[in-house]
């Protein structure tokens, strides 16, 4: 059997749960991929450190470049991370005409037109479905799955560590720092964990699924990105009273002004499946025109889920390594020819419903002087609900969920109800989807 040979750009939690699982499913993945696929060389920070695989068939180096020049390396698998490094060393492997396999979403996310350009240009591939929600194949089920379909919508729980910190806290009253810990710990986080709480880990991710779902080049800068850091338990609890779960979302959708780009905390019905997905669970749903509604899920982060689609990534090269370039299914889904530019919408153009929350005083007239307010700006309201005073507190929470409506009329809305002498303080706004 001819063999196959993976050099791996660091072994850190995936880089480790990668060589772990390629040397213990090495006979499956044979049996699958016509190849014997091993790794023959891994890059590390440190070689004195201890590892969490077993390193004694290949061997290890300080220095990456050993690895993106080595002869004997077919494919590099860049689990590094970041962006300077890792895109130096994706470029200079792609120069070398090796095929790369990376985790990296910043990097696709960010710098993926280059690199896709150049890969095409030196006939190699660039495979990166450990870059979106983990084990689940949601790239390979977007690029392949759904080629007959005009895709109209995609959104997603898509950060592990969100999802994990929403959850621990709704279930057990646990704090937001206490949960952040555990997901580091266990390996989920980001390097830098506001990646994960800010939303920017979800933006990157969302960036790549718009791409392949609608033939776009990559757009990063287009995403509207608000994470859950500034969530009160309040309004979590509320929602899970008015029958909705929050979720941190991904959402991707096509519209007749434009695509909307966006990653927000969002309310969701709890009877849809999107809504159960909990812990560190990713669930992407895809809407395409003929298939309807479909529901992805899986672990969206850890060492095995993550390196289970890392060796995945390695099998189809494998299996194309003899295939000519343009007979392969192309990096962005579309054929690089026909990847368009759409116009992304704006903030204040986006459409949905809205969970608004207003602290009130609780005198006559306060509530019919809110509802005036959005008659005015035409706002049509789905549901008002107004809570029990808090011990002690003169002002009571009263909560609006809207009809969906453009997000610019909600927000004149806010800031008319906000200047009422009846109204305590700033709105809390959180978009709702039904998800139908
Ligand atoms: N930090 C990421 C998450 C890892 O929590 O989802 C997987 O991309």
């Amino acid at each position: 059997m001819k063999s196959v040979k993976v050099g791996i750009l660091g072994l850190g939690t995936v880089g480790a749960g990668t060589a772990e699982v390629l040397s213990r499913n090495a006979s499956e993945i044979s049996r699958r991929s016509g190849y014997d696929i091993a790794v023959s060389m891994a890059s590390v920070r440190d070689k004195s450190k201890p590892r969490g695989c077993d390193c004694s068939d290949f061997a290890l180096t300080e220095d990456p470049l050993d690895i993106v020049n080595s002869t004997e390396v077919d494919i590099v698998v860049e689990l590094i991370g970041g962006c300077d490094l890792a895109k130096e060393l994706v470029l200079k492997a792609i120069a070398n005409g090796k095929h790369v396999v990376t985790a990296n979403k910043a990097l696709i996310a960010l710098h993926g037109n280059e690199i896709f350009s150049a890969a095409e240009k030196h006939g190699v591939v660039v495979a990166y479905e450990a870059a979106v929600a983990g084990g689940i194949s949601i790239i390979k089920s977007i690029r392949e799955g759904f080629s007959g379909n005009q895709i109209e919508a995609v959104a997603g729980i898509i950060n592990g560590t969100g999802n994990f910190i929403l959850t621990e806290m709704r279930d057990k009253g646990r704090t937001f720092d206490d949960v952040l810990a555990e997901a580091q710990e266990l390996g989920y986080a980001e390097a830098d964990p506001t990646f994960d709480v800010e939303g920017i880990d979800a933006a990157h991710k969302l960036t790549i699924l718009a791409a392949i779902a609608f033939g776009t080049p990559l757009q990063f800068d287009d995403v509207y990105t608000e994470g859950i850091s500034k969530l009160d338990l309040v309004d979590v609890a509320y929602a899970q009273e008015l029958g909705y779960r929050i979720k941190h979302l991904g959402i991707a959708k096509k519209t007749e002004t434009g695509l909307e780009l966006r990653v927000h905390p969002t309310l969701v019905p709890e009877k849809r499946l999107l809504a159960n997905v909990d812990g560190v669970m990713n669930a992407v749903l895809v809407k395409g025109d003929a298939v309807g509604n479909t529901l992805h899920y899986g672990a969206g982060a850890g060492a095995e889920p993550t390196a289970s689609a890392v060796v995945a990534d390695i099998v189809d090269v494998a299996r194309t390594l003899d295939v000519a370039s343009q007979q392969r299914v192309p990096a962005l889904a579309f054929q690089a020819n026909a990847v368009q530019e759409l116009a992304t919408k704006k903030q204040a153009d986006f459409e949905t419903a809205f969970y608004l929350r207003f602290q009130v005083k609780d005198i006559a007239g306060a509530m019919s002087q809110l509802s005036a307010g959005f008659a005015e700006q035409n706002i049509s309201i789905e549901g008002i609900t107004q809570k029990e005073p808090e011990k002690g507190q003169s002002t009571v929470s009263v909560i609006f969920i809207t009809q969906k409506v453009q997000e610019g009329m909600v927000d004149e809305a806010i800031k008319q109800l906000e200047s009422l002498a009846v109204v305590d303080g700033e709105a809390v706004k959180i978009r709702v989807e039904h998800l139908n």
